[in-house]
């Protein structure tokens, strides 16, 4: 890992609240990673957008800059692993260091139980937990050697239990947040904020064919609670909104032979 482009001052955090200012979002087309990136455009940050649809990727980033923000935008699939440093080191280069990464990106099927379809849940692991782990490890280690930086990941409030209707989605989503728990333990004693977000229902493409969707928030509420757990330091893990808390702990205590008669 390359310390930050020189002329780049390498500072610890300063005292929550914590302002971002050189800032890479994974999945930055659409959703929750859209609305994430705008808003801390909307801060100052200097934000660099990621994703495999360059046309989305790029009206975000004119979104940005016509409010007065600055962004920049790398197509890329988190699946090309091998492509994941250079994209990385590029826009670190460009934006002439990094004190924030978020992963958002994630797929998701939700296959009809009689079907095992091994290419979906392999895609759902491939970029909800590989993805993850290639770009979130070069951020941690960044920020470890400069004592500073936060780092944010989108787990789930699928990721509590495995569930009949969604085993890879919900599989994943819990190695997300495992993740992202090991990260925290490794690397928050050098002072790197590690922030994992547990969405509830959130309306965006991945929602849309849901006629239920208990406590739906908008992607920007989503993305703004997030950033405010961000800001807040102290690398917490929390469910977006709140109340999802409740339902984790319910989810949670309920024997696996009732669970698995429930149509979860
Ligand atoms: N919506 C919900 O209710 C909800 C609830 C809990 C958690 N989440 C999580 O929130 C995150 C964002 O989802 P969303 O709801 O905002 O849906 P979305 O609009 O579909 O966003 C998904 C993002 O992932 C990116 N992505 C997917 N495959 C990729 C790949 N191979 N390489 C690079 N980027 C890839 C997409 O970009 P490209 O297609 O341009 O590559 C897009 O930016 C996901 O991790 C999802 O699991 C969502």
């Amino acid at each position: 890992m390359s310390a930050p482009a020189s002329g780049t001052a390498i500072r610890t955090q300063s005292p929550s609240p914590r302002k971002f200012e050189r800032a890479i979002v994974v999945g930055a087309s659409s959703g929750i990673g859209a609305e994430l990136a705008k808003q801390l455009a909307a801060e100052g940050a200097h934000v660099a957008l990621v994703g495999r649809r360059a046309p989305e990727l790029e009206a975000v980033a004119t979104a940005i800059r016509a409010q007065g923000g600055h962004a920049i935008v790398a197509a890329h699939d988190v699946t090309h692993y091998d492509d994941v440093p250079v994209v990385y080191e590029r826009l670190v280069k460009e934006m002439g260091g990094l004190d924030f990464l978020a992963y958002v990106s994630g797929a998701q099927y939700n296959p009809d139980e009689s079907v095992y379809d091994f290419a979906q849940d392999r895609e759902m692991i491939e970029v909800n937990v590989i993805g993850a782990i290639a770009w979130t490890q070069l951020a941690a280690a960044a920020f470890e050697a400069q004592r500073g930086g936060t780092l944010v990941g989108i787990s789930s409030i699928a990721g509590e239990r495995g569930r009949r209707t969604m085993p890879g989605y919900t599989t994943s989503k819990a190695a997300m947040r495992t993740w992202m728990e090991a990260l925290r333990n490794r690397v928050s004693r050098y002072g790197v904020n590690v922030v994992t977000i547990k969405p509830g229902f959130v309306d965006t493409a991945k929602t849309a064919h849901l006629t239920k969707k208990p406590m739906v928030i908008s992607p920007a509420r989503a993305a703004e609670l997030s950033l405010k757990a961000a800001h807040r330091g102290g690398s917490p893990s929390v469910f977006v909104p709140g109340q999802w808390q409740l339902v984790a702990l319910i989810l949670r205590h309920i024997p696996s032979f009732v669970f698995r008669k429930l149509n979860l």
